[in-house]
């Protein structure tokens, strides 16, 4: 059984919670895109855990596999590993071949293209993601397939190495130096040289033995490279087709894809959010949210739920589900509201648009429901999804109806007890 859990805004919507929540079940817990610009946060107890690249089912102990479409900074996932290790997990890890590696003049590069972009950058994380997917698309990038055959290593480092400085002579920068780069990366290329496998093989020796594969999403279906508000997004391909392009398993394979849906919106980053509260509403929201970015810490735009971008995510991704998160964070508001549509020009608009000077003046047209008080948690752990009050209630059911999905789960807080299970994702 091959699953994927997948965000349907722009990111932290809660994915790397509910990934942990459903690895429980899960045999094989594996990333597919993105990089070390995820942030995860999973809390079990009192302990809270921050993952950037590795996968959120390492609290769990699983199968752990990082994807032929996913960016590795060698360094940071060698800190993961080892933070795991000393925490006395196990670390069952493989790492496609085909991966690509971030390497220190992509992050230069990173900062470079932020600074030369204006105000159409996206405020990037800086981790050099979007300059080592270019390189990819461009064929010269480094894989790990490379970086552990010391020939090819040499030979790709030096050709690149030598353009790249090419590129930051003009800018100003200073040369990055090859012996410095090659003695580092050939020392991870050590580190991580037995994790490194072919994925795709590996995946479909597990669905063979029936094992029950959980495929995580980082980022969002609205920062998508082609479905995301271009050039607003990240690099890569965040939607559900992702997952079969960055760990080489045919479409046919997957059995159901799971939505994380964020009762409100929240934004790292530049680009239009039609939904965004600068009032005290929004204050609320990033408050008791705790909306701060947890890879750069940014304080993240926050506003009502926007179901023209929800139910844009359903298209791309067919989702047979929802997992709506953060359903705590509305109580104690008067009055909550829904986006159901835009007004543009005068005109209604269903459909999210592409372009980005349209969103830009989209007004949105809201849906307004009645607020509720401060959730009983003790009464909801018992009765579950009964004990939560009418109000909220009516608010999630809405959100099924507009979109013509079930809901899976609600989380109505960051621990993963803090979950009521409406419908068995596995199964
Ligand atoms: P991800 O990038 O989609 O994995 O999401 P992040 O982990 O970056 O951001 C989600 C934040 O909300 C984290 O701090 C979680 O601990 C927290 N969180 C997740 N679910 C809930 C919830 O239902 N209620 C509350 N209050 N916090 C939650
Ligand atoms: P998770 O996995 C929220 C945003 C950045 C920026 C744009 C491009 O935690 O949901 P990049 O560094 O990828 O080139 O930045 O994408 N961004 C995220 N926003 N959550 C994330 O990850 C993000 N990863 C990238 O803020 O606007
Ligand atoms: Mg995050």
């Amino acid at each position: 059984m091959l699953n994927v859990i997948i965000g349907t805004q722009w990111g932290d919507e809660g994915k790397g919670k509910i990934t942990d929540f459903y690895a429980k079940k899960a045999d094989v817990v594996v990333r597919f895109q993105g990089g070390n610009n995820a942030g995860h946060t999973v809390i079990v107890g009192d302990r809270v855990y921050k993952f950037h690249i590795i996968p959120s089912g390492s609290v769990e102990e699983k199968i752990l596999v990082i994807g032929n479409g996913v960016v590795v900074d060698p360094k940071v996932l060698i800190e993961e590993i080892n933070t795991l290790k000393k925490e006395g997990k196990s670390v069952k890890l493989y790492i496609s071949e085909r991966a690509n590696l971030i390497m220190p003049y992509h992050k230069v590069e990173d900062e470079i293209h932020e600074e030369l972009k204006g105000d159409l950058k996206a405020g990037s994380t800086k981790r050099g993601i979007g300059p080592c997917y270019a390189d990819k698309i461009a064929r010269f990038g480094i894989r790990f397939v490379d970086l552990i055959d010391d020939e090819v290593f040499r030979k790709k480092l030096s050709m690149i190495l030598s353009m790249k400085n090419k590129i930051f002579k003009t800018f100003g920068r200073k040369p990055l130096d090859y012996d410095q780069i090659y003695t580092e990366y050939s020392k991870y290329g050590k580190i991580l040289g037995d994790y490194v496998t072919d994925i795709s093989l590996l995946l479909e020796k597990f669905l063979k033995e029936g094992k029950n594969i959980l495929m995580e999403g980082a980022q969002g279906t609205h920062l998508d490279i082609d479905h995301g508000i271009y050039p607003y997004t990240t690099s890569s391909h965040t939607v559900a087709g992702g997952a079969c392009i960055g760990a080489g398993v045919p479409p046919q394979r997957i059995d159901k894809i799971i939505g994380v849906v964020k009762a409100y919106t929240s934004r790292v980053g530049t680009g239009p959010v039609p939904t965004e509260l600068e009032d005290e509403v929004g204050e609320h929201l990033r408050d008791v949210g705790k909306e701060y970015g947890t890879t750069t810490g940014r304080p993240r735009r926050c506003g009502w739920l926007d179901l023209v971008m929800v139910k844009y995510a359903h298209r791309i991704n067919g989702l047979t589900g929802i997992a709506l998160t953060k359903l705590d964070v509305l109580c104690g508001l008067e009055k909550v509201k829904i986006a159901t549509a835009y007004e543009y020009d005068g005109e209604r608009i269903e459909e999210f648009p592409a372009n980005m000077k349209i969103l830009a003046k989209c007004n949105p047209v809201y849906k307004e429901f009645k607020g509720w008080k401060e959730f009983d948690k003790e009464k909801i752990k018992r009765d579950g999804y009964k004990a939560l009050p009418e109000e909220a209630k009516n608010y999630v059911e809405f959100i099924s109806k507009f979109i013509g999905v079930p809901i899976y789960l609600i989380s109505y807080g960051p621990k993963r007890s803090e979950t009521i299970v409406l419908r068995e994702f596995f199964g």
